[in-house]
């Protein structure tokens, strides 16, 4: 069977290698896809062994994705505008071909959800590599994207590196109350190490839905718990993207389309 996995540090808690099982099941697809620890001073040689020893493609996460953009061969357009690497597909000459499907996933997750129309207004909170990811494909789906950071400053120069590819700009916290937004994503770390998710306000009660790229399976995130507190109930964590991302990952390797919606829900039981 064909060899896959999913490199990062930490690793053992990646849902990929079950998600992957099941769309190989679903698929009748013959690949095995384990779980690698990379080392944080050897990833570039421990990747290159796995590539020797036949592996055809992995995916790559924290900390580890500019690391494997800066490795591959050659990239993806979107790849190239992310900067950042989750995808690797050995090509059949053996160079490392680099994709960033993550953007592609946050855009199918939310036309799943039916909440990717044309010409929306967007406000992203955040504005590190989470952003940088997703940013080319949302313009590309025709969306008007305002970003709010804490480091201004982080924003604009997002802003000044996509703003030739749609409509984009930056919007400080005390400005979002006067804009009319359709969603509202958020993109941040915030929350991850257990805290308070306190970039909320008003405002939120003016928008008709939230998608948070942070996922957990059982519980709610501290973005979605926060929103509960504004009596919000249209939200979304990113455990869709998760898959969707898979997905396109499975169908770059497989050239297989695979249905993740019935995957998510069995996940979520
Ligand atoms: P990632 O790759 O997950 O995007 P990152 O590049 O470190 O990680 O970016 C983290 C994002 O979360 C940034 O937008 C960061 O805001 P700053 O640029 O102002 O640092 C945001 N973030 C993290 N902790 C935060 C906090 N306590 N308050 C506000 N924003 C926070």
């Amino acid at each position: 069977r064909d060899q896959y996995a999913v490199w990062g540090n930490p690793i053992e808690h990646s849902l990929s290698p079950r998600i992957q099982m099941d769309f190989a099941k679903a698929t009748g697809q013959p690949i095995v896809y384990t779980k690698k620890l990379g080392s944080l001073e050897r990833f570039e040689q421990e990747l290159s062994l796995f590539f020797q020893d036949g592996a055809m493609g992995c995916n790559i996460t924290a900390p580890f994705k500019q690391r494997a953009f800066a490795l591959a061969d050659l990239h993806s357009e979107r790849c190239l505008h992310a900067k950042s690497c989750n995808t690797l597909k050995k090509l059949p000459d053996g160079r490392l071909y680099a994709d960033n499907t993550d953007g592609i996933g946050l855009v199918n997750d939310l036309t799943r959800l039916n909440w990717l129309v044309p010409h929306q207004n967007i406000l992203i909170l955040g504005a590190g590599g989470a952003t940088q990811g997703v940013l080319y494909p949302l313009l590309q789906a025709q969306q008007h994207i305002f970003i709010a950071n804490r480091n201004e400053e982080k924003a604009q120069a997002l802003v000044n590196e996509f703003q030739d590819l749609g409509a984009i700009s930056t919007i400080s916290f005390a400005d979002i109350a006067t804009q009319r937004f359709d969603l509202c994503i958020n993109a941040t770390s915030l929350g991850l190490n257990g805290e308070d998710f306190t970039l909320l306000g008003n405002w939120v009660r003016h928008i008709p839905h939230f998608y948070d790229m942070q996922y957990k399976l059982h519980e709610d995130t501290p973005f979605i718990k926060k929103l509960k507190s504004y009596q919000i109930s249209d939200y979304a964590d990113g455990l869709g993207m998760l898959l969707a991302q898979g997905a396109e990952s499975f169908a770059l390797w497989r050239n297989v389309k695979v249905d993740y919606a019935a995957i998510l829900k069995e996940l979520r039981k």
